[in-house]
């Protein structure tokens, strides 16, 4: 049975602070109301009906993801750094726990959506509780030379430091994907509800321009040779256990887009018969294709030329039949699902929510070809590009189309690396030569999904721009298409 969250005193200051750390921990409690705060930003637009539907089992729903981020720093923190620590909740600790097995058991993950209680109101009471835990320990006259107890413990009041800047991490990776499943839940909707109008994320004036091509992208060369990749851990500035170690990698020349494949450029694909056409795809993504009824990207539809007729979902992908119909609707336009409802597609923006399989079938068709994680990384460092461009912060939660005068308009540089859309790599999410996972449950945070994934680069309009670097790692499964993702095309030189 669940239990009320219950009150329990912050914890009581022992010991002495170490010199420097009053600045260190008030910086750090900023930052954790922060992230914690953006968290539930994001919930504002939501009536309580939409923070409980799971639409596929990829999908959490927010609730889930707003306890779940509470239960890490609960699990992770406060239960092996306070002595005598009582949770909250003991059933949480069940129900929020994802696949840390080292943890304990898990409530199973197809079955999130089934939970109507905790309530929402619960969760965010958990939250609050939380919070408060959390801010006791980090009060600059709280916080001590407190090691955490297992799970690979052994430091000091900087091990609890890191711990918790993993923690803030992790709940912005979850921010993303509670964007990324808002927006599969609301597609699946017939209503196609916006879950954002222009209050919450005004458009911005090249949103507003009338619909035209991308300016043309260039090949940007990069010579034959060795180059390092990757972090150290004990490097400057956070960086997840798959980054490391740094190490040498051989690249033949290559070069890459200097922008993403656009809008215009698919839709050439689609209508080209992309989605016919075998010879273009993979074996596994053929089979998909076929499984599956794909004949466009997840969120697109024709025009309906019946406005009296409710526009079919296009996240549901249980009617192949239904999809090929909307294919091949005669309606002028191509139309898109977006956070703020039906929108046409607009020939500028790059294209996104394309699985692997979908952006290897692209690359195919225009003569190119993916860029491996190496040469993505090291084309992004030799370039020198900022970490800069359309992130969770703007509020768009839409990719940014590429007009002359902005992203994609030099014919020399690399344009659009970060932000707007995740970038496929043909790389498959392997460790770095070398790597070692966290010693502990941490551990499973990330070496134990080195299998069957591709990695992704560069982030996306639903991500922390705080939260991607150059050498970050993103992966999902090749038929995944539920995240920003898009691609840039590569060649051999
Ligand atoms: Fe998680």
């Amino acid at each position: 049975m669940l239990t009320t969250p219950s009150a329990e005193p912050a914890p009581p200051p022992v010991g002495s602070a170490r010199r420097g750390d009053n600045a260190d921990a008030a910086a750090l409690l900023a930052r954790f109301r922060e992230v914690r705060g953006l968290s539930e930003r994001l919930c504002k637009p939501l009536e309580v009906e939409d923070y409980v539907i799971q639409t596929m089992e990829d999908v959490s729903p927010a609730k889930w993801h707003l306890g779940h981020t509470t239960w890490f720093y609960e699990r992770f923190i406060l239960q092996e750094v306070v002595e005598g620590y009582r949770p909250v909740s003991e059933p949480y600790y069940y129900l929020f726990n994802s696949y840390y097995n080292a943890a304990g058991p898990m409530h199973c993950r197809p079955s999130r959506g089934l939970l109507s209680r905790p309530t929402v109101a619960e969760v965010y009471g958990y939250r609050r509780e939380i919070d408060r835990r959390m801010a006791g320990l980090l009060a600059p006259q709280n916080r001590r030379e407190r090691a955490p107890r297992a799970s690979g413990g052994g430091g000091s009041s900087d091990m609890l430091r890191d711990r918790l800047i993993l923690g803030l991490n992790h709940e912005q990776q979850h921010q993303e994907l509670m964007v990324t499943d808002l927006k599969h839940i609301f597609s699946s909707n017939p209503l196609l509800p916006a879950y954002h109008r222009p209050e919450h994320a005004p458009p911005t004036p090249g949103t507003l321009a009338p619909q035209v091509a991308p300016p043309p992208a260039a090949w940007v060369p990069f010579e034959e040779g060795l180059r390092d990749m990757g972090r150290d851990l004990d490097g400057a500035g956070f960086c997840y256990d798959n980054e490391t170690p740094r190490h040498r990698v051989y690249l033949r020349a290559f070069a890459l887009a200097s922008r993403p494949v656009s809008n215009a450029e698919y839709v050439r694909f689609v209508e080209d018969g992309g989605y016919e056409r075998h010879e273009l795809w993979l074996s596994a993504g053929w089979a998909t294709v076929q499984k599956e009824g794909w004949r466009q990207p997840i969120y697109w539809f024709r025009d309906e030329p019946d406005p009296a007729r409710p526009a079919t979902p296009p996240g549901d992908l249980s009617d192949p039949a239904a999809t090929r119909e909307r294919a091949g609707a005669s309606g002028p336009r191509w139309m898109q699902y977006t956070l703020s409802g039906p929108m046409p597609v607009d020939p500028a923006e790059p294209v996104c929510h394309l699985s692997y399989f979908e952006a290897d079938a692209f690359a195919r068709w225009a003569g190119g070809r993916l860029p491996t994680e190496s040469e993505w990384e090291a084309a992004a460092a030799e370039s020198g590009v900022a970490v800069a461009g359309n992130f969770v912060d703007a509020g768009l939660l839409h990719p940014e189309p590429m007009r002359a005068g902005g992203v994609g308009d030099s014919r020399e540089a690399l344009e659009g690396m970060f932000g707007d859309v995740w970038e496929w790599t043909a790389s498959q999410y392997t460790p770095y030569p070398g790597f070692r996972a966290l010693p502990g449950a941490l551990g499973e945070y990330n070496g134990k999904f080195m299998c069957n994934q591709f990695v992704l680069r560069g982030g996306s309009c639903a991500t922390s721009q705080n939260h991607t670097r150059v050498t970050y790692r993103n992966f999902f499964p090749p038929h995944a298409r539920w995240q920003f993702t898009g691609l840039r095309l590569a060649k051999d030189l």
